[in-house]
């Protein structure tokens, strides 16, 4: 174990610590979350430290990014575990303001708009998501002002519209985009998991089956995009039947990583994205065709 994190709760705590950790001219390394840390947001702080000096994880469920039936009430919390798991990884800083401290003034009059990338995928079934979570983001680097910031590449969409609000607004922030992080059986980690009763965790690892299975398609010369979502939907389909839970899906699509245009030709380094719901927990997931890990025990 590395020494216990420094915890800033309010913006002259943050300012403070911050200046500390400037002096000497560290590069400083911001990890957002929301908090209820598992493995996958550990890999993110291990890739921050990995390019910056100092590594700042800012814990913030942010009302904004939650629609007015999503789970903002019952999202997980727990933030003493979150700082001995950050303190195990040797963070410097962890922020983890309360919402008056985020939001003074009541909600931002003045607000992130992703433009056409935000409303695909996950855009099209979560109105005012993306628009919510790049002004927090916004928010969080000008408190933080961070050099570079990592996100993980489960929430793909996101760092992909957050990569062109930092080229479009010239935010000046590096942006890295991290691996993802699976369960032994192929669940990619969220803290949603959480949500999952033992027969629903037990049908969840079939999203990454089934896009691992139009994975193969693809690697095996299937390069249309409608071919491999329906490989996809056919593996779902023949996922569980009542009474065990069934996996309803809300999209599945291949998009160009950057753009997140549907390609013509499906080419190496595209994605296969995928989101539904299981019971009354939303999942989502990718994959990168064609890249080197199909095996659900390795981390990407
Ligand atoms: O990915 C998340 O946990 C959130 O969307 C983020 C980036 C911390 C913004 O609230």
């Amino acid at each position: 174990l590395t020494g216990a994190p420094r915890v800033a709760r309010t913006r002259t705590e943050l300012a403070a610590a911050l200046s500390e950790l400037r002096r000497g001219g560290a590069r400083v390394g911001l990890v957002p979350t929301m908090g209820f840390l598992h493995a996958g947001h550990l890999a993110l702080v291990d890739h921050a430290a990995g390019v910056s000096d100092a590594v700042v994880v800012s814990i913030f469920v942010n009302p904004l990014q939650f629609g007015p039936d999503e789970d903002l009430a019952r999202y997980p919390r727990d933030l003493d575990r979150d700082l001995s798991l950050v303190a195990s990884r040797g963070a410097e800083l962890v922020f983890a303001p309360p919402v008056e401290v985020m939001y003074p003034h009541g909600e931002p009059q003045v607000r992130v708009t992703p433009g056409r990338g935000g409303e695909r995928l996950c855009g099209a079934f979560r109105p005012g998501h993306f628009e919510g979570v790049l002004t927090v983001v916004a928010r969080l680097f000008g408190l933080v002002r961070p050099d570079v910031a990592v996100f993980g590449r489960k929430d793909a969409q996101q760092a992909a519209l957050i990569r062109q609000m930092v080229q479009d607004l010239e935010l000046g922030v590096d942006i890295e985009v991290a691996p993802l992080v699976r369960e032994a059986d192929g669940l990619a980690l969220s803290s949603r998991n959480a949500y999952l009763d033992p027969d629903e965790r037990e049908v969840a690892p079939m999203l990454f089956r089934a896009l691992a299975a139009a994975d193969r398609g693809f690697r095996g010369g299937e390069t249309r995009p409608g071919a491999l979502v329906s490989r996809v939907h056919e593996v779902l389909g023949a996922s569980g039947a009542a009474p065990s839970p069934v996996f309803r899906p809300e999209y599945v699509e291949v998009v160009d990583p950057v753009t997140l245009e549907t390609p013509d030709v499906v080419r190496p380094g595209h994605l296969l994205a995928a989101a539904g719901w299981l019971g009354g927990t939303r999942l989502i997931d990718n994959v990168v065709l064609g890249a080197a890990d199909p095996d659900p025990r390795a981390t990407e």
